[in-house]
């Protein structure tokens, strides 16, 4: 049997209502057959500060790295604040792009979805994208997802209720294994012949 694909979901809000976490969390409720999500609380990651890097970096940083390195893949949602991505989620990037050379992002499929204001994370999104470029992400085209966060779309209790977002939502994880399983393929296909 194939081992299933493990994402780990970041958020870039810290709100305990927080609609972008809601997402995450609808996503690992509608992970298709072959694929587990894991949401990471980034709430105890200080601010990315050189001086504290190294040898004695932060346990959160730490776990993080290592959480990141272990997943398969990664989904990132983000709240869009001035019109750019959450402090929250970049300073998370910023603190796995390190050491110089050594990012545990490199290479890394992700997806990146995200619920806001009247244009759903879209501005917020666009520049996630440019930044996964440098960290050489590989970020899936479609289906984008863009939640406005029209009433009634999470239920009191912040569970995603709208059906044609859980579908897209189930629909992008589907489409993110199979990217991960098709890029696994592509890199043991390289070592084997490298192998030869
Ligand atoms: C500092 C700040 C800036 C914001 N800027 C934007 C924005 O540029 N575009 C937008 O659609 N919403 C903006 N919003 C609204 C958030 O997208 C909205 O509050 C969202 O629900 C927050 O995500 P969360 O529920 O995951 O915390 C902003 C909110 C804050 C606090």
């Amino acid at each position: 049997m194939t081992a299933p694909i493990r994402v780990l979901g970041l958020s870039g809000s810290l709100r305990r209502q927080s609609l972008n976490t809601a997402l995450l969390r609808a996503a690992a409720e509608l992970a298709p057959a072959g694929v587990t999500v894991e949401i990471v609380d980034l709430a105890g990651l200080p601010f990315y500060n050189q001086d504290i890097d190294g040898a004695d970096a932060p346990a959160a940083a730490i776990d993080l790295r290592a959480r990141l390195k272990a997943a398969d893949a990664v989904l990132l949602a983000s709240p869009e604040y001035n019109y750019s991505i959450a402090p929250v989620l970049k300073n998370a990037l910023d603190w796995a792009s390190r050491p110089y050379g050594q990012s545990v992002l490199d290479g890394k499929p992700a997806a990146l979805l995200g619920v806001g204001g009247g244009m759903g994370t879209s501005r917020a999104q666009y520049h996630l994208r440019q930044v996964g470029v440098f960290l050489n992400m590989h970020i899936i085209n479609k289906p984008e997802i863009f939640v406005v966060n029209a009433p009634g779309k999470f239920d009191d209790a912040g569970r995603l209720v709208d059906e044609p977002t859980r579908a897209l939502v189930a629909q992008q994880l589907t489409a993110l294994r199979d990217w991960t399983r098709l890029l696994q393929a592509g890199r043991a296909a390289t070592s084997a012949q490298a192998a030869e």
